[in-house]
């Protein structure tokens, strides 16, 4: 007995120290500018850019961004090694990062981040050079996509397919303007309205036919996206938007060699849902209903209002529990909760949201219990450090052997309400597995153990 126990526990530990096989350090070092080029200069958009630059001058600190914040424990408990992420892996430098975007208004990032309210004045005061000298450059638009709003800075074409092309001659200018090395293109722009895949998304030839027959399931977020795919640019999707998670994105973004990740930035009321969900599931809590409800005054709420663009959205909000909860292993706890979400406009608020959520759980015996969180959060302030690492994120699955031809980065599904995946798999989106999986990429690419947190060897 005492011997198979031995040997269990042998192989138990050889399986803990599972050694990354293909780590290697195929990752190129992040040599000069990175141009980030926003689609959408609006609230998030602008408190990033922003925020970047406080952060280089020195007047605030890079709180929420786990590139810049956050360590990674490397070995055993007992090695005493936790460098800083941004120490681990090749990232780029606050320093190197070069900005870009297109909006249908015609206001630069400083006028657009005074509308947007988010940040104050005197801040904004103090970093104005940078942000009035990023000035949009003309959108793609089709107000069928985004009822609620209408611009005067809009791109006139042919077709979609000429709009592409213009969208790729913007690459080009910027990358030979800015000096830029490497470019990552983030959709920050508004939520569109709801569409599914169809024919004109399953392939290259057929997506690409559509563009020039002007094809209504072709979106404006697709078109920047194709155009940034075509150029080899690595694409982040911040909205809730199909856009990239279509075959035709999938294909060439393993083609081309440049990663995608989406959908939909997870902020606010999704993550305190992916933090307190995976805690009940832990304790085998049951939950009966779960209704969240939303109140926010930005241009994002007022374009939420429309239907088209609220149903996006909200599927992409309501997955989440199914997914986390997993009601088809656990029936008894999870086969009948109610779920709701809404999100109401409310101009007097702002960028400064009030969500509620008030969860049905129960416990031993059926016995009835409730929570209620009510988070007077900041919308922008949580998502801007979220473009910040996608960005330097992504640049490093562009430098990486391992990770630029793979298309879909699933490790950075910790990033969002929606996350992308491989067809037929399901997303994970457990905060804590997401974390987890995040972090064991970056060690196996580094070619360190990967930490299954099993530590029986300590008690050997
Ligand atoms: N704020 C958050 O925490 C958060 C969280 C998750 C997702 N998002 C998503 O991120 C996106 C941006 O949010 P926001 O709060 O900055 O919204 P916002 O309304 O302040 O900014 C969006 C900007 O995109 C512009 N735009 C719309 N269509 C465009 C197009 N085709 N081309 C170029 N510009 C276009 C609009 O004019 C606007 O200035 C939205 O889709 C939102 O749903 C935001």
């Amino acid at each position: 007995m005492a011997t198979r126990q031995k040997h269990a526990r042998s192989t138990i530990k050889a399986s803990a120290q599972v050694k990354s096989n293909h780590g290697s350090s195929g990752m190129a070092p992040a040599k000069g500018k990175l141009g980030v080029m926003l689609p959408g200069m609006g609230a998030v958009a602008t408190t990033f850019v922003a925020g970047v630059e406080a952060i280089r001058k020195g007047l605030a600190k890079p709180i929420g961004s786990l590139t810049q914040m956050g360590t990674i424990r490397l070995g055993k408990r007992t090695d005493g090694r936790s460098p800083k992420l941004k120490e681990f892996v090749p990232l780029a430098g606050l320093d190197d990062l070069v900005f870009t975007g297109w909006d249908i208004f015609e206001d630069d990032m400083y006028s657009a981040a005074t509308n947007a309210g988010v940040l104050e004045r005197d801040l904004l005061d103090k970093i104005k050079p940078l942000l009035s000298s990023v000035k949009p450059r003309k959108a793609v638009f089709d107000h069928n996509y985004v009822k609620n709003i209408d611009g005067p800075n809009v791109k006139k074409g042919n077709n979609k397919m000429d709009l592409a092309e213009q969208v790729r001659d913007d690459i080009r200018d910027f990358k030979k303007t800015s000096g830029a090395s490497r470019l990552i293109t983030a959709w920050c722009g508004s939520t569109e309205s709801y569409i599914e895949p169809t024919a004109a998304h399953q392939s290259l030839k057929a997506f690409e036919k559509a563009m020039t027959q002007n094809d209504e399931n072709i979106a404006p977020s697709m078109i920047y996206a194709y155009a940034s795919l075509m150029e080899g640019v690595p694409f982040a999707n911040g909205a809730p938007n199909l856009t990239v998670d279509i075959p035709v994105m999938h294909e060439l973004a393993r083609q081309n060699e440049a990663p995608i990740c989406g959908k939909d930035f997870k902020t606010g009321q999704t993550l305190i849902k992916t933090i307190l969900a995976p805690g009940f599931k832990a304790r085998m809590i049951g939950l009966n209903g779960w209704f969240s409800t939303n109140i926010l005054g930005n241009r994002d709420g007022e374009v939420l209002e429309d239907p088209g663009s609220f149903k996006t959205k909200e599927e992409s909000k309501l997955s989440v529990l199914e997914h986390i909860l997993q009601p088809e292993l656990y029936p008894d706890l999870y086969g009948k909760f109610t779920h709701k979400v809404r999100i109401n406009y409310y101009p007097p608020r702002g960028d400064n949201k009030e969500g509620w959520d008030n969860i049905d759980i129960f416990g031993w015996l059926g016995y009835p219990m409730q929570i209620k969180v009510d988070f007077l959060c900041r919308d922008s302030i949580l998502a801007a450090p979220i473009v910040l690492d996608l960005v330097l994120f992504l640049d490093l699955a562009k430098r990486s052997s391992e990770l630029r031809g793979i298309g879909i980065q699933e490790w950075l599904s910790f990033y969002f309400k929606s996350p992308m995946t491989a067809p037929g798999l399901y997303p994970e989106h457990d905060l804590f597995i997401q974390l987890m999986k995040l972090k064991n990429t970056l060690r196996h690419l580094k070619g360190e153990e990967l930490i299954t947190h099993l530590g029986l060897e300590y008690y050997d």
